[in-house]
């Protein structure tokens, strides 16, 4: 009687450990995915100046905003400088709700 309660207590632990050993697998895994996400969203999010932005300040604030216009010497738009400097004061004229998330995202990231 008392090998097999043994036995039975032995099986019964291995198998607690067989569970604990599962429960810990997915447990890591999800930490290592959770470490992935980090350098994954950064790229994802990361507006381009001159490829994202540019377009929409040359297709809306040209000729002025750009070389040659009255106000380029003062307020350049081809330069991510001035688009930070006057960061939500550009939506006084941008009123597209995706190319305003578009500058908030680019003004978030510097
Ligand atoms: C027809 C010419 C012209 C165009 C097009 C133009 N601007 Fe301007 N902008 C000006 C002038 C001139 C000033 C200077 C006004 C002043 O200082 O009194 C100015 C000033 C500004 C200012 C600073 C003053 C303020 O209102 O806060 C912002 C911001 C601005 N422009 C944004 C834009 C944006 C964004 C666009 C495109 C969507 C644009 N402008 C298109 C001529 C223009």
């Amino acid at each position: 009687m008392r090998p097999e309660k043994l036995v039975i207590a032995m099986a019964m632990a291995m198998v607690g450990c067989a569970c604990g050993a599962k429960a810990r697998g997915p447990v890591s895994r999800t930490n290592s995915l959770a470490l992935t996400p980090a350098p994954l969203y950064k790229p994802l999010t990361q507006v381009d100046f001159a490829i994202q932005i540019k377009p929409i300040l040359q297709a809306r604030c040209q000729p002025c905003h750009f070389s040659g216009g009255k106000v380029y010497d003062r307020m350049p738009f081809d330069r991510p400088e001035t688009i930070r400097t006057l960061g939500t004061r550009l939506f006084t004229r941008i009123k597209d709700e995706k190319e305003q998330q578009l500058i908030r995202d680019f003004l978030a990231q510097h």
